[in-house]
């Protein structure tokens, strides 16, 4: 099954727009649980299931409308060349759901994170476009179909559909219809994530690549998918009793065991600079000394630590540049 035949089987036929502008915000996820590999690179469909937290009011917000001529792409207030990737990324994206071949949208989109450095924008990014395309057309569609609809733009943002802690189902079908994301009930209001930007160069290998790189040539990989699926049980289970020090091993653990497969792939893939290094030993050191830290990778050299609202101050005293989400 190709895209177009998972779009149809959600939403029919394309259908003409509702209203004039179709608007939404999607909040960008950082997976606690990590999807990395992919069982299908046509439609994203997992190898293993994932858990991420959506992280409150950083994200995208985008505008969707109908454009008389091409596809106008703006980002961040910016109008973007159509040779620019990004737009051509949307554009094959946007395919998808022209109401005839010679209809074109207007793309106003906004992150307050930034692109492409490790911090997971093209989550926020296509789940915000889907919920904004809903918007516009009203579709109506239920959440789980919506989650849908993000996977195929890109896998982690099947998550950003929701906000708090989200669970990704790899799921077993060839079309993909069971593997979508839904909510956790729990809310934790205690809980924080703590970005370190270290970098905010776009990154040399995306995601994909860098998953089919590692899938192919590492032999760390086999192991892999089971791993992750036992720490996504744990983790459910450590949020389900808000069991803080298990929730932060294990995801710390899990991040770090992704990125061991990436550095046993061939040629090596390691995201890491010297600072991001430097700040784990100082993470480290701080747990020693009693503060219940931990931290988390994505595919790029920044950290988001993990924490409680009662050691924010001591952790801000340590890391001056670090953002605080409180993702409830
Ligand atoms: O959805 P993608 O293709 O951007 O891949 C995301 C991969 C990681 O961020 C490393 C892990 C994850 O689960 O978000």
């Amino acid at each position: 099954m190709d895209k177009s035949q998972i779009v149809t089987k959600i939403i029919g036929s394309p259908k003409n727009p509702v209203k004039e502008k179709g608007r939404a915000f999607a909040p960008t996820n950082i997976a606690l649980c990590k999807y990395w590999g992919k069982r299908n690179e046509k439609i994203n469909l997992p190898l293993n299931p994932s858990l991420s937290i959506s992280m409150g009011d950083l994200g995208t917000k985008t505008v969707v409308s109908m454009s008389d001529k091409e596809d106008q792409v703006f980002l961040n207030g910016e109008y973007l060349d159509p040779s620019n990737s990004f737009t051509t990324r949307l554009q094959t994206y946007l395919d998808l759901y022209r109401p005839s071949p010679n209809t074109f949208f207007q793309v106003h989109t906004e992150n307050n994170i930034p692109t492409a450095a490790g911090l997971a924008s093209s989550a926020s990014g296509f789940a915000a476009l889907v919920l904004a395309l809903n918007d516009l057309f009203g579709w109506n569609l239920e959440q789980r179909n919506l989650s849908i609809l993000a996977r195929i733009g890109s896998g982690s943002a099947s998550r950003s559909i929701y906000e708090g802690f989200v669970t990704w189902h790899a799921g077993e079908r060839e079309d993909g219809m069971d593997s979508y994301a839904e909510p956790l009930e729990v809310r934790w209001p205690e809980f924080r994530v703590g970005t370190l930007t270290l970098s905010t160069e776009q990154k040399k290998v995306g995601s994909r690549s860098g998953m089919r790189l590692t899938k192919e040539t590492s032999s760390l990989y086999q192991g892999w998918p089971d791993k992750a699926r036992f720490d996504f049980n744990l983790l459910q289970e450590a949020i389900t009793h808000k069991d803080f020090s298990q929730l932060g091993r294990v995801s710390e653990g899990n991040a770090l065991t992704m990125h061991a497969t990436m550095i046993g792939a061939w040629p090596p893939l390691l995201y890491w600079l010297p600072e991001s290094v430097a700040h784990m030993h100082k993470i480290w050191e701080l747990r020693e000394s009693g503060v219940p830290v931990y931290f988390t990778m994505d595919a790029g050299p920044n950290l988001k630590l993990l924490f409680l609202a009662e050691t924010q101050s001591i952790l801000e005293e340590n890391f001056p540049k670090m953002k605080v989400v409180v993702p409830f």
